[in-house]
């Protein structure tokens, strides 16, 4: 049972911020939260922890990454904020797996809870286990991992790209002091020459030609497609393992966006890595991915091999998302948009969360939450639509649509 669940019996009602909350509502709930978050707090912080509590084993020997039951949540004075609610997918070594959805629907939530770093004391893990494939062939479970032995992984074996760079490098140091400090942290026995000749050849490998100036230069004196390289350079510093790369191009224009993603997929052939790619462009997805995982609102919805998803998308959201990509194959001079709100994330129904927009809802859509249905051992979606009394709804539905055409 997850730590979350022991507090579960406690209920918190009346708890919804459409509605006015009282100050003693609020209250309550901020007393409930502090004693659920001090008890996560002080798991966290345990000293002497030994390595068989957070050692385990990978599902599948060729992932790097297995993402299992993943429940990441916020909790905030009005409530709970479910961000990512029972979340399962692989990463698998050498692979770019793309993760899309729209904004809020946990995408980075998922990547920082890989990196340990959700916004604590507010944002915790509260179930469900990362397991993650080091590079000294031991596996590890990521969300019971002590604070000083992540640190040994964060930055080395698994390092992140961000959207903006500008808010990632730090604008009073030079380019060169900030790769350094990551080479000199994570590399045993490094030297400050030795931690310069490693910045100048990352500088080198992602195609700044001029790297010895850059390297003197502050962030300020380079173009944003410059400082995305220089971000992907420090990110490659320590040979990682596995690459975040959360919006990596949403900043930049098309052009240089389209290099950046080269640059992306040469250097993970370079160190036969594996990528994570969050992004809401699902022309980057096409472009980059081997498997896609179809976020809404903290779970998915669907996931498969991009083949699958691109040629055959089951989920209506995922086929709204296709159908309102710019320069798809389209029929109307507008572009597609999917009506209607993700629902609130605080209150979140215990029926399909897309039910609200969807042109299919079906009688059962609004009574139960749909299982995964599997149509190929990578494709998978959570939709009535597939499977037992929804399937039956549709077939109905089609049979009265035939025969009311055929006495037409
Ligand atoms: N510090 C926080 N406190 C409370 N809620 C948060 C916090 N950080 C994120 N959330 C909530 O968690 C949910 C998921 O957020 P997340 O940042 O993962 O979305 P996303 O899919 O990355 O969106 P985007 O595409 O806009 O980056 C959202 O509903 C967001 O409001
Ligand atoms: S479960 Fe029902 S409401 Fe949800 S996406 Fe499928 S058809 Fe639409
Ligand atoms: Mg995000």
């Amino acid at each position: 049972m997850g730590l979350f669940d022991r507090f579960k019996t406690k209920k918190i009602e009346g708890v919804d911020d459409t509605m006015y909350l009282t100050l003693r509502e609020e209250r309550r709930i901020t007393k409930e939260n502090t004693k659920i978050i001090k008890e996560f707090e002080r798991q966290k912080n345990r000293k002497h922890v030994t390595e068989a509590e957070y050692l385990t084993q990978m599902r599948d020997p060729s992932n790097v990454v297995e993402f299992d039951n993943l429940h990441t949540y916020f909790f905030t004075e009005v409530g709970t904020v479910k961000a990512v609610n029972g979340v399962s997918f692989d990463i698998p070594q050498g692979k770019i797996v793309g993760v899309v959805g729209e904004s809020g629907c946990g995408k980075s939530v998922t990547s920082l809870s890989l990196m340990q770093l959700v916004q604590a004391p507010q944002g915790q893990i509260a179930d469900g286990s990362i397991r993650y494939q080091a590079g000294n062939g031991k596996c590890y479970d990521i969300t019971k991992m002590p604070k000083d032995q992540m640190l040994k992984i964060r930055g080395k074996e698994i390092a992140m790209i961000f959207q903006e760079p500008m808010t990632s490098l730090n604008p009073v140091f030079r380019i060169g002091e900030q790769m350094d400090e990551v080479v000199l942290l994570h590399v045993e026995g490094a030297t400050a020459e030795s931690a310069k000749a490693r910045s100048i050849e990352m500088l080198n490998l992602v195609g700044i030609a001029d790297e010895e100036k850059i390297y003197k230069n502050y962030p300020h004196e380079l173009s944003g497609g410059m400082r995305q390289r220089v971000m992907i350079a420090m990110a490659l510093a320590c040979d990682p393992r596995l690459i975040i790369a959360d919006e990596p191009t949403t900043a930049l224009d098309v052009t240089i966006q389209a290099q950046i993603l080269e640059l992306l997929r040469n250097v993970k052939d370079k160190i036969n890595g594996s990528i994570m790619l969050i992004t809401h462009d699902l022309g980057v997805i096409a472009e980059m991915a081997d498997n896609v995982v179809v976020m809404y609102a903290g779970r998915i919805i669907e996931q498969g091999t991009v083949h699958e998803i691109f040629k055959e998308p089951k989920h209506p959201y995922t086929i709204g998302l296709m159908k309102s990509k710019p320069g798809g194959k389209l029929k109307e001079d507008r572009l597609y948009s999917i009506k209607g709100q993700v629902p609130n994330p605080i209150n979140m129904p215990d029926f399909c969360y897309f039910c609200n927009r969807c042109d299919h809802a079906m009688n059962i859509c609004s009574k139960e939450y749909p299982n995964m249905v599997k149509f190929s051992p990578d494709h998978l979606t959570a939709c009535h639509l597939y499977y037992g009394e929804g399937l039956q709804e549709q077939n109905q539905k089609r049979m009265q649509n035939n025969q009311s055409e055929g006495k037409e």
